[in-house]
Formats: C-alpha cells, structure tokens, sequence
C-alpha cells in the first residue's frame, strides 16, 4: 500500500541527512526556516562536533539557544566550515530564491562567508526556472517608493510586505511576475539600485550542494 508522505516528513528526512555533512570541528552557519527548524532540533545529537554556531535570524538564534548551544557573532569567527539553510525557490543549478521569511540578509553573509553552503529542501522548492515565487527584496524603509518604480523596469509587479520589519530593522518588497531567466545577471542589476540591501536571488553565491527530500529519499543534486 502507498503510503504518502507529508511535507514534514520529507523537511525532517532533508535534515537528517544534511547532519551527515557536519564533520569534526565544525564552524557551522545555520539557515532560517521551517525546514532548518528541524536541524536544529537534531544538532543536539552532534553537538560535540560543532566548534561554534552563528545564526541568520533572531528566529534560529532563539531556537539554537533553547537547544543549548550558544551562538557565536560572525566578526568572532572568520570564514565559516559549513553554512546550512532552506530555500523558497531551487534550480537543478543550485541557483535558489530566498527570503520568503525575510532573513535574507543575513542569510547571504553567511552563505558567502563559508566555505561550504548546502541547501536542504522539500521537493515542491524544485523549479526549471526562477521567479514563480515573489522574489523578497530588503529596502532601506526611505527607498521603498523608489525601488519599487525601478523594478516596474523590469516587468516585475513590487507588493511591499506589510506589517514586516527584518531583523536589521529595515523593510521587504515582494516582486511578482518575474520571469529570471539569467539569475546572477539580475541580481547584479538589482543589487546596484540605491536603497537594495539585499536581492533575494542566491547565484553569485549559489549553492555547493543541494538536497531534496521526495516519497523515494533524498537526492544529491551538484551544479551541471
Ligand atoms: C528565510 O528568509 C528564507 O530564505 C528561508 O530559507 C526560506 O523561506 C525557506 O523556509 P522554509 O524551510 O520554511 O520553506
């Protein structure tokens, strides 16, 4: 008989196996998230493998606390070993869309401050193409009106996200309608508006290793 499996099944059989990633002294960076929320829940079992935690979020902060570790500023600690996180959106490229929970700053330090970045994920994240989900932007609150108009340059339909303040105090707009057929591009372009923090779009600085939980297991998918 067919059993089907839920998507919390496959978010906590995506976490199990990226704890097989964390090695011996291990600085280790760590997502935001439902699905990292389930690491989390696991790094107890390896805790003496870890040599020090940094946070992308004041949400995994707290979660990381609750499970007894103490999480370490990143200006302590230098390039990361391993940085761990979900995604909104993944290519077979490993190029992702990020921010749906709003950490993506901080989330983008931390992937380009480590040496190695995988990116766990339910198979309902895996696209051919980006832009199906509305891709967060984070804006200085001044330059919201601003950047808004600039993206209408790019046939993109900006919703600000209301009633939202990112953990840096600052402000989303969600881009709807965006076709990305050339992520880095894109998110070069957007990253030069003034009043951009950060562009949502994870290809500069994509994914080493992607992970993805469907009914079979979990596939390993490497960039082509
Ligand atoms: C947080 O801002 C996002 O970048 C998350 O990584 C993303 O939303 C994945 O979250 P879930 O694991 O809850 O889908």
């Amino acid at each position: 008989r067919l059993i089907m499996m839920d998507q919390n099944e496959k978010k906590l059989n995506v976490a199990k196996a990226a704890i097989h990633y964390i090695h011996n002294d291990c600085l280790l960076g760590m997502g935001t998230g439902s699905t990292i929320n389930f690491l989390i829940d696991l790094l107890p079992e390896i805790k003496n493998k870890i040599t020090a935690v940094a946070s992308s979020s004041v949400q995994t902060e707290n979660l990381l606390k609750k499970n007894g570790f103490e999480v370490r500023p990143l200006n302590q600690l230098g390039m990361l070993d391993l940085y761990i996180d979900g995604a909104d959106e993944a290519t077979g490229n490993l190029h992702l869309i990020k921010g749906g929970g709003g950490a993506l700053t901080r989330e983008k330090i931390l992937a380009e401050n480590s040496n190695k970045f995988i990116c766990i994920a339910d198979e309902t994240k895996l696209v051919k193409r980006l832009g199906n989900f509305p891709l967060p932007i984070e804006v200085i609150p001044m330059a919201r009106s601003f950047v808004s108009r600039e993206i209408i340059k790019y046939q993109g339909k900006p919703v600000y996200r209301e009633n939202f303040k990112t953990d840096n105090g600052n402000e989303i707009i969600d881009i709807y309608n965006l076709d990305i057929i050339d992520p880095i591009k894109l998110e070069n372009e957007l990253n030069q508006i003034p009043g951009v923090v950060t562009v949502g779009i994870f290809a500069r600085r994509r994914a080493d290793v992607l992970l993805i939980a469907d009914e079979q297991g979990v596939e390993e998918i490497y960039p082509q």
